[in-house]
């Protein structure tokens, strides 16, 4: 028996066609950040928030991709560069494929971000700048690294010995130092419900 239900496709499926099968648009909501500055925290609480709203994402952070696809990779200038390129073309596999992908990566210079702006496209890229300043960063020290950092037991770490550069015009600045989660939420929601058409 046919079923109704879905529209009837009698071509080669298009981004089009999954976005109305899933009822919203895709996108990349990309967070840059010093390590600590709150990139994945802040997109998983949106992710949950999202999911509510019966938007369909994925999260994309070093927890999946830097122990999977990318784990022949390390910090040098090089590999952050390719670490960036695999992870911006996976999301836009991902935007073809209809769904919003929440990608959280310290992405730390202008040129690396543009590179991923460039290969999911323009108009399919949100960037979040989580400008948490790096003593906050540095006094959380989740993960203990800013201490290993500074006692020289980890090369390249990312501001302290390895440069971060601002974004020059995200879409949003959000300082989690400064703001709550809720607050943070809030402000995510503003900017990136209308962003996905909804
Ligand atoms: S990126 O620079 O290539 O975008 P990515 O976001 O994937 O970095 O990984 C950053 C995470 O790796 C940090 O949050 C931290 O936990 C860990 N890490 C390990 N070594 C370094 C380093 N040298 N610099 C920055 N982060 C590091």
């Amino acid at each position: 028996m046919e079923n109704h239900i879905y529209p009837i496709f009698d071509h080669t499926l298009q981004r089009s066609d999954r976005e109305t099968l899933l009822n919203q648009k895709a996108k990349v909501i990309w967070f840059t950040g010093l390590s600590g500055s709150g990139k994945s925290t802040l997109a998983i609480a949106l992710e949950r928030e999202l999911a509510q709203r019966g938007i369909l994402c994925y999260l994309l952070d070093g927890d999946n991709i830097r122990t999977g696809i990318n784990n022949n990779l390390g910090f040098s200038e090089d590999d952050r560069n390719e670490n960036i390129r695999r992870i911006a073309e996976v999301s836009k596999l991902f935007v073809d494929c209809g769904v919003v992908i929440l990608a959280a990566f310290i992405s730390p210079t202008n040129e690396i971000r543009e590179n991923a702006r460039k290969i999911i496209g323009e108009e399919n890229f949100c960037e979040v700048f989580v400008s948490t300043p790096i003593e906050v960063c540095e006094q959380r020290d989740i993960k203990g690294l800013y201490k290993k950092a500074r006692a020289g037991e980890i090369k390249n770490f990312t501001g302290i010995s390895s440069p971060f550069e601002s974004p020059v015009n995200p879409a949003l600045d959000i300082d989690t130092s400064k703001y709550d989660m809720g607050q943070s939420v809030a402000i995510m929601l503003d900017k990136i419900l209308p962003e996905l058409g909804k």
